[in-house]
């Protein structure tokens, strides 16, 4: 691969009002979603709801990628258009989620692995042929009671290396998402703490790994209170520490940084956003700072669908909606 390609792909990933959508729910959240809703989760529903996001009015103007998962990269509209190409015709880039899942870690309880790196060359050159430009992997490390280990925290981040380097010799930008788990009572130093002790490790893993800096979007977490902390800290706070720890341990070469949600609500995962890029624009921050959000831009259009054709414009009315306060908090500039 050109690497001047994947990194004009990773800058688009990244671009001025625009976020990426993370809609690579796998078959079993997905159905956990549409239980909510009381939607039964079939292949058809699926394709039905991302469907709804995929055509609504103007994506392109707050969507810089769309991240499916590999039922949905296959699947097409009603005209029988892949959604691959329906998200072309809106100049947005297709994504796709290539780890499978997390499993208990062995030797380490209540910690995670991320597995599917077994195989994964062939995948992701399957992938690109299909028309995906982009991949993510999502490990996971959670907080409380001497968690997370190192011991998690480098058999996570070696994993994310591997799959790093073997993305991009396939032609793909790798999302690199280490996730701090927000569930639990811990408060925002404890996830200060795990955040900076996680990149460190995987920037020395992607350096040792021979990974290009300049071709990847890095996935974290932001820095901020566990849900259920007492005294939650504010979206200031929230920014002012986000920023920092990136500072101590992104190098200034990776083009760009989309925030995950993480179960935020949804005014306090814009809010927060919002306090991060008022803060870029008054400083010298060397990256990009914009939003890669799954249910932050999900939940509220889905809680309109409710599985029902008349809904449908409702549905991307409120997809709408989030995604452009979105991208006006992406710019310091929603409130
Ligand atoms: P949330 O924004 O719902 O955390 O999902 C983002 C994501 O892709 C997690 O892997």
């Amino acid at each position: 691969m050109v690497t001047a390609e994947l990194h004009a792909i990773a800058r688009k990933m990244v671009a001025r009002n625009k976020g990426i959508l993370a809609a690579d729910e796998s078959n079993a959240t997905m159905s956990k979603r549409l239980d909510s809703i009381n939607v039964a989760s079939t292949p058809e529903s699926r394709r039905q709801w991302r469907q709804l996001l995929f055509q609504t009015q103007g994506i392109g103007d707050f969507i810089s990628g769309v991240i499916m998962y590999d039922e949905t990269i296959r699947q097409s509209d009603d005209s029988g258009k892949r959604f691959v190409e329906l998200l072309a015709m809106s100049d947005i880039l297709s994504g796709i989620k290539v780890d499978k899942s997390t499993h208990d870690l062995a030797g380490a309880p209540g910690e995670f692995i991320t597995e599917g790196l077994d195989g994964i060359r062939d995948r992701l050159a399957d992938y690109y042929s299909m028309g995906a430009r982009f991949a993510k992997w999502r490990a996971l490390l959670t907080v409380g009671d001497g968690r997370p280990s190192d011991y998690a925290i480098h058999t996570n981040a070696h994993a994310l290396g591997r799959y790093a380097i073997l993305c991009q010799e396939q032609g793909l930008v790798p999302i690199v998402e280490p996730e701090i788990l927000m569930d639990g009572v811990h408060n925002i130093d404890d996830c200060l703490l795990a955040t900076k002790r996680s990149l460190t490790v995987v920037f020395e893993e992607l350096v040792a790994q021979s990974v290009d800096l300049s071709g990847i979007v890095l996935k974290p977490n932001m820095v901020i209170s566990g849900s259920d902390a007492s005294n939650r800290a504010s979206s200031t706070e929230v920014a002012r520490q986000t920023i920092d720890c990136l500072l101590e341990t992104v190098p200034a070469e990776v083009p760009g940084v989309a925030f995950l949600s993480g179960g935020q609500g949804d005014e306090e995962s814009v809010v927060n956003l919002d306090e991060i890029n008022k803060i870029a624009n008054s400083e010298r921050i060397p990256w990009e700072l914009t939003y890669s959000y799954g249910r932050g831009l999900q939940a509220a259009p889905l809680a309109k669908w409710l599985g029902k054709n008349e809904n449908v414009l409702a549905g991307q009315v409120a997809f709408q909606r989030r995604g452009l306060d979105s991208s006006a908090a992406r710019e310091g500039v929603f409130t």
